[in-house]
């Protein structure tokens, strides 16, 4: 004997909803909400540019591991495979580099137009702190792709990075030897670094962005009203986040994925020479945006740079807090305060960068 089999009733339409029982209607009114209209505004969708970019990375990174090996002797040779001899196999990696420096320029600029609106102060304090955390992230990432290439710079910008690691007071080696694997940059580091860069990295992310958005959703983004502009809910002017905004979105989406193909075929992503752990490099360079970092260290000491640099990044954390107090001991002056640590605190980053950069 065998159960009565149910047969689908209806037109597609309610064939659709009975094979998925979800409350569309539900999902429409809220796909349609009304959005501040500053969204319209390029700025304003900062925020969406990384998730766009993170996509890209996704995509074009899964098409790489077809073809990288993580072992010392064959990571270099697959790239150099993969730059030389696989078809199309230099744009996708060239797609890849310039979305990854893309994705961590649209993420401090986002930053500092959350920053600069003072969007993160209450209710937001934790939704800053998971940005700062995704900031976190986006930068680690880009830290163990390029160490993947296992070329000299890769090589020996990683040596630098855990000996970084290594100065941290208390639990420093202990971090330094977990993140190489032994004593020195080896097998284990590369291993070690795959993995946080196909697996643990993006599932963090992945985690990371959805609580984000799902803190935007439920507090709505920071109503800001500018001169001229008239409220968000007037029927007039209707600013609704689909279609409107996500149009917003994907219009920058394409502009986007035009930029990236245009620089990947004028600049593609190069290769150094192989890594030499028995030859030190004369300069050493990392990643641009570790800079700043490079040039505090070579300006003070290991212990003192690595001080530095987690006061800077604890301050940065915290900032919604140090924020709320300071409002509380100079009320309205607090504006002009806030404003003035952030052009500093920029300013101090673009300084060390471009002193950096330009040092031979
Ligand atoms: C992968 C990185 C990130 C992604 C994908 C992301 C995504 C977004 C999106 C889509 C929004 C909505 C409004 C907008 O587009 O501006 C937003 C708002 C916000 N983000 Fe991010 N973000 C990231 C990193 C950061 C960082 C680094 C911070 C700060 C440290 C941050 C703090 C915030 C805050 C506080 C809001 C609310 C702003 C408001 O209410 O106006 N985010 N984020």
């Amino acid at each position: 004997m065998s159960a009565a089999n149910p047969t689908p009733s209806g037109g597609l339409k309610s064939q659709l909803s009975e094979l998925l029982p979800i409350d569309w209607e539900m999902l429409r009114h809220a796909g349609a909400e009304p959005v501040p209209f500053h969204l319209k505004k390029w700025w304003f969708c900062l925020g969406g540019t990384p998730m766009m970019l993170f996509i890209v990375q996704v995509i074009t990174g899964v098409m790489l591991t077809f073809y990288y090996v993580p072992s010392p002797d064959h990571a270099y040779a697959s790239v150099s495979t993969i730059t030389h001899e696989i078809r199309f196999g230099w744009f996708i990696r060239s797609l890849h580099m310039w979305s990854s420096n893309f994705m961590i320029v649209a993420v401090i600029l986002h930053m500092l137009r959350v920053y600069f609106t003072r969007a993160y102060r209450y209710p937001r304090q934790l939704n800053w702190m998971i940005g700062f955390m995704l900031l976190g992230i986006t930068m680690t990432f880009g830290f163990t792709g390029y160490s993947l290439v296992y070329e000299q710079l890769s090589y020996w910008g990683a040596t630098v990075a855990t000996n970084l690691a290594n100065a941290v007071p208390i639990v420093g080696p202990m971090v330094a030897f977990f993140m190489r694997g032994g004593p020195e940059v080896g097998a284990a580091t590369l291993t070690r670094f795959y993995m946080l860069h196909i697996g643990v990295l993006p599932l963090a992310a992945m985690v990371m962005i959805s609580a984000h958005v799902l803190l935007i959703r439920l507090h709505g983004v920071t109503e800001l009203q500018f001169e001229g502009e008239k409220p968000s809910t007037d029927e007039d002017r209707f600013f609704r986040f689909w279609p409107e905004h996500v149009t917003t979105e994907l219009l920058i989406g394409v502009l986007l994925m035009y930029i990236l193909t245009i620089l990947s075929l004028i600049l593609p992503a190069s290769l150094g020479a192989p890594a030499d752990p028995t030859t030190t490099p004369a300069h050493i360079k990392p990643e641009w945006y570790f800079y700043w970092d490079f040039r505090l260290l070579k300006l003070t000491s290991l212990k003192l740079s690595v001080l530095l640099t987690g006061a800077i990044g604890g301050i940065a954390f915290f900032w919604p807090f140090i924020d709320g107090w300071l409002e509380k001991k100079f009320k309205r002056g607090v504006d002009r305060i806030v404003v003035a640590v952030g052009v500093l605190a920029f300013l101090g980053f673009l300084v060390l960068t471009v002193w950096e950069a330009s040092a031979h």
